[in-house]
Parts: structure tokens; C-alpha cells; sequence
């Protein structure tokens, strides 16, 4: 496997010695690309890498074969709370307190799912299927793994939204599901930055649009993408970590871009 060379090795202020962190939504994609990161940062202690189906994530298993020590792999579905409870009780045997968790899992659009157009094409059912996972998944994640997050040094949360759930930014309209449950996600984050803060001043936790990333989610849509304006999932994974590894107690609870712009509510 490539190393990569100490220069390009994020620096992590606030950090004095090698910490842990966990992955969830690591079986390919963005999720997949940051845990390839942090496998290959010596300032990481362990990584924990959450995914659905880990007998399925063949990339992530190949990364497991090759860092046996330094990653472990346990399988987690956000849209069932009772399976993020049990992740969460397995966790708490195979590592220790986790400073930095980044919630990546998301849905736009598989062989049935498919982003609405109108308001016909709305349903309970996909409306059900976009919260479940983009705004429950990470709240009850939090619900579950804070058991495992330093009661008081600095930790760091980031979860994966997307611009589209800004709403001050929808200028386009459709979307409904995917849009709202970022939208609800986005709020679900603020909520947790101000609880979280009383207790541990040190504890930051944003909301992260990865800009258009080349990974399964976007595909369908990149037609009217600008070549240079698609990002590879490495990059994008560079710029999130960047970003989290440098921010402040102030910036609990905002929601950032790629390359660091605050997005509006
Ligand atoms: N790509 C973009 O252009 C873009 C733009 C804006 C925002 N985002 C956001 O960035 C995040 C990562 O997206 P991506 O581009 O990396 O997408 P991706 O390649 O499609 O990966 C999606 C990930 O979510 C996981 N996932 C889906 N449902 C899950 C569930 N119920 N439980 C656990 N994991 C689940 C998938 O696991 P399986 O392998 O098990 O399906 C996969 O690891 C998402 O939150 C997305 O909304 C992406």
C-alpha cells in the first residue's frame, strides 16, 4: 500500500497524543476515504469503522488485512436503533474513549429510492426511508456512542449534510426528502452542540457539505456537473478533516463546506 509521506499528514491542535476515532457509514464513498485517511495518520491511536454489511465492504476489509492492528470493523445499520445499541455495547469492549466521530452514511437514491421531482412523486414511505437514515441515523448515533466520547477533552463530531438541506440556499425546490431530512439533520446537529457543550466546553460538533463528490450517490446526477467542480472522494476527505481538525468551540453547531465557507441555515 502507498504511504503517504509525513508532509501531507494533518496537523490536530488541542491534540497532546495519539487519539481514536470511529468512522460510521465506512463502507465505501466519502466514509471510506476518510477511514483511509486516518488508517495512515500516526497521530490516530485506533480507528473504528462502522458499516452495514462488513462481509460486503470488500475495500474496507482490504484495508482491515492490511492495518489488522489499527482498524476494526463492526457492523452498524443507523436505521435501526436496537442494531446501533448493540454496535454501541460491542464498541465499548474493542476500543477506548473516542475523540474524533465523523457520521458519513447517507441515501439519495438506490434501485427504488429516487429523489422527487414534484409533489406527486412524494410518499411516506420514502419520506420515512431519507429521515431514518440521513437525520435520525446521526442523532441516534450520538444517543448510543456517548458512552464511548471523552467526558471532557476535546472532541470532535462531524456529520455529513449535504447544501441542498440548507434552506436558506434551496433556490430550486424538489428534493423533498433528501432535502428536509438534511434540513432536520442540520438541526438535530445544533441541538446536540449546545447539550453536549454545558458539559464538556471542549466538545465541537458541525455539519459538513462535502461539495460534489464522485462516489455511487452522485452519479445519477453529475450530467450538468462542471468536470472541475466534481471532486474525488480522497480530496473531499482531506478538505473534512481539515476543517474539523482545526475547529474551535465557536464553531460548534455551524454548517461548513469543503473548503471551510459557512453555508446558511
Ligand atoms: N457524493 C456527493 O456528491 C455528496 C454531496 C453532498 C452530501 N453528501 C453526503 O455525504 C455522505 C457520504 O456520501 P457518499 O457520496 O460517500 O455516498 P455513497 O458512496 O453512496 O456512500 C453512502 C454510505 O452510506 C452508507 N449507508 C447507507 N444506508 C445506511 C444505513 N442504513 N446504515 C449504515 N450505513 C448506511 C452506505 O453503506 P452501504 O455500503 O451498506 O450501502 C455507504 O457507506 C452522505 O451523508 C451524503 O448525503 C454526498
Amino acid at each position: 500500500m502507498e504511504t503517504r509521506s509525513k508532509e501531507t499528514e494533518l496537523s490536530w491542535p488541542g491534540f497532546t497524543e495519539p487519539f481514536n476515532a470511529m468512522i460510521q457509514g465506512a463502507s465505501r464513498g466519502i466514509g471510506l476515504a476518510i477511514t483511509r485517511q486516518l488508517v495512515e495518520d500516526s497521530t490516530i491511536g485506533h480507528v473504528l469503522a462502522t458499516c452495514r454489511n462488513p462481509n460486503n465492504a470488500s475495500e474496507l476489509q482490504s484495508l482491515f488485512e492490511q492495518n489488522p492492528r489499527k482498524l476494526t470493523i463492526i457492523g452498524l445499520d443507523v436505521a435501526h436503533e436496537k442494531n446501533i445499541a448493540t454496535a454501541a455495547d460491542l464498541a465499548a469492549h474493542l476500543t477506548s474513549q473516542i475523540r474524533l466521530l465523523i457520521n458519513c452514511s447517507g441515501i439519495l437514491q438506490d434501485g427504488i429510492l429516487s429523489p422527487e421531482k414534484k409533489i406527486e412523486d412524494v410518499s411516506s414511505d420514502t419520506l420515512q426511508r431519507y429521515f431514518q437514515v440521513n437525520a435520525f441515523g446521526p442523532l441516534l448515533i450520538l444517543k448510543h456512542f456517548k458512552k464511548l466520547l471523552a467526558p471532557k477533552d476535546r472532541v470532535l463530531i462531524g456529520n455529513l449534510s449535504a447544501r441542498v438541506g440548507s434552506i436558506g440556499d434551496n433556490h430550486l425546490g424538489g428534493w423533498y426528502g433528501y432535502r428536509a431530512s438534511k434540513a432536520a439533520q442540520n438541526m438535530f446537529t445544533r441541538g446536540i452542540a449546545i447539550e453536549f457543550q454545558r458539559k464538556n466546553p471542549d466538545f465541537i460538533c458541525v455539519s459538513l457539505h462535502p461539495g460534489t463528490v464522485k462516489t455511487a450517490l452522485s452519479e445519477p446526477f453529475r450530467d450538468r456537473i462542471n468536470p472541475a467542480q466534481l471532486h474525488r472522494p480522497e480530496d473531499a476527505a482531506m478538505c473534512l478533516l481539515k476543517i474539523l481538525s482545526n475547529s474551535k468551540p465557536i464553531d460548534s453547531g455551524e454548517f461548513f463546506a469543503y473548503d471551510g465557507t459557512r453555508i446558511p441555515w
